[in-house]
């Protein structure tokens, strides 16, 4: 029996759902602790392609319990979408899925905050999804978000959406923004609430009998840990915690019962929406694009591509405590001849490790370039370390060191065929 939980280790996107799916198949029980719709998973089963956006990326392997923790903030609409999707492409959505009685939702109105805020902050925009995931944080945090539990019980709902369209009503009068309907919005979530009714419980209890009877446990992060509304690059950030301890506090589960920490990595980074990236390269990321990779699973927006940055892995490790790491997109770099790692940066003249807090000083920093050559072979049909180029492996050797952490997964290929274990 192990609990795991797993990490992005840059900016989102490390290809944290295809590891998820990989390892689900040893584990009792894939659990989401924070984030909401903004996330998209992608897994290939086959050649059929799922992109998971609440659900957690566990649902694809028979008899796993996927749980979605209070830490989550559930759109209920999109969330019976996303089954009503799953049901319709062969997969069976009953009870191998719980959802934590304490998650707060997200409404229309989030959606239309998130937008509008977007729209005046004109050159500061932060590039959301809009998906309402700010705002919906926002409220939980303000006390003023309904959950869940709410949504269950008819008189409750109704009082405390009466409630919120009150006061937003109060606040944004006059903004443009448009007032929520309130018979449109009651009839469409308890209608949605109906149907998640069946899949609704206290998931902390149900993670903890779970443990007791020898379960194994995965948690699977979303976004990733320069995404964290504390760690990352605030403002450019998303509302939640990304971070290793988001997953406790998202779910109910103890630390000390946590057996492993893994951080998920590209060969490379990359960043969607806005905020600075340092090792940005933008023949890299024609190439990669080219390719037809690296556009956005949620919101089709092409990615900003970059070196490996082992300013932020670094960072990233000694936040969450990685002591597994898995590489991803390693076929990504098959071609080049040279590769570049982000080793340090220059700031103001002097040589720096770390990230600073202010994002005006972070976007001046520039990085300094560590050489490595490539091993122009194709990787995507190797099926262990030892058969890797050996240039590729010294590569693999040279970012697991610099990251800090035992590399134990590396994927050459988005399907489950393509992982090698180390
Ligand atoms: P997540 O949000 O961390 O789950 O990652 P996304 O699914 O948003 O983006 C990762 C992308 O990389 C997806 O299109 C995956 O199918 C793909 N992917 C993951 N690992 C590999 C890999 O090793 N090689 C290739 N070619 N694609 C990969
Ligand atoms: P997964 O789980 C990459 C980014 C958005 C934006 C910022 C804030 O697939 O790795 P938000 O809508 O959360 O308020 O947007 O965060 N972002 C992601 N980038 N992968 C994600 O999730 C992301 N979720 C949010 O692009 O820059
Ligand atoms: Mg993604």
């Amino acid at each position: 029996m192990a609990h795991t939980i797993l990490t992005g280790a840059q900016w989102g996107d490390e290809g944290k759902g295809k590891i998820i799916d990989v390892l689900t198949d040893s584990v009792n029980a894939v659990v989401r602790s924070q984030g909401g719709n903004n996330a998209g998973h992608t897994v290939f089963v086959g050649n059929k392609k799922f992109v998971l956006h609440l659900i957690p990326s566990g649902i694809l392997r028979k008899g796993k319990l996927c749980v979605i923790g209070n830490g989550v903030v559930v759109d209920p609409i999109a969330l019976v979408e996303e089954i009503d999707g799953l049901v319709s492409q062969g997969v069976k959505v009953g009870r191998n899925l719980a959802i934590s009685d304490r998650a707060h939702i997200v409404f229309p109105f989030h959606r239309l905050l998130d937008e509008a805020r977007e729209a005046v902050r004109a050159d500061g925009k932060i590039g959301t999804t809009k998906r309402g995931i700010g705002p919906a944080y926002g409220d939980k945090a303000a006390r003023i978000g309904l959950r869940l539990c709410d949504l269950l019980q008819p008189k409750v709902f109704q009082e405390r959406l009466e409630a919120r369209i009150s006061e937003f009503n109060h606040w944004h009068k006059g903004s443009g923004i448009e007032s929520p309907d309130f018979n449109k919005l009651h009839a469409a979530y308890r209608s949605a609430g109906d149907r998640l009714a069946p899949f609704v419980t206290n998931t902390t209890m149900l993670l903890h009998k779970l443990h007791n009877k020898g379960a194994s446990l995965l948690f699977e992060g979303a976004q990733g840990t320069f995404l964290d509304v504390d760690h990352g690059t605030y403002p450019f950030v998303t509302s939640s915690n990304t971070t290793a301890g988001g997953a406790c506090t998202g779910s109910g589960f103890p630390p000390n019962l946590i057996t492993h920490v893994m951080g998920v990595m590209k060969a490379y980074t990359t960043r969607v929406g806005e905020g600075p990236l340092p090792t940005q390269d933008d023949k890299l990321a024609s190439m990669l694009h080219e390719m037809g990779r690296e556009f956005g699973a949620t919101t089709g927006r092409a990615r900003r591509c970059g070196w490996f940055d082992a300013v932020i892995t670094r960072t990233a490790q000694i936040i969450n405590g990685f002591d597994q790491l898995a590489i991803t997109n390693v076929d990504g770099l098959d071609g080049l001849e040279e590769i570049q790692v982000a080793v340090a940066y220059k700031l103001e003249g002097r040589k720096i490790e770390y990230l600073p807090a202010e994002i005006e000083q972070f976007s001046h920093c520039q990085p300094v370039y560590k050489k490595f050559k490539g091993w122009m072979r194709d990787t995507s049909q190797v099926k262990s370390f030892r058969q890797l180029p050996p240039l590729c492996k010294d590569y693999l050797k040279a970012i697991t060191e610099l990251t800090g952490g035992k590399l134990t997964m590396v994927s050459v290929g988005a399907s489950r065929e393509q992982t090698i274990f180390c």
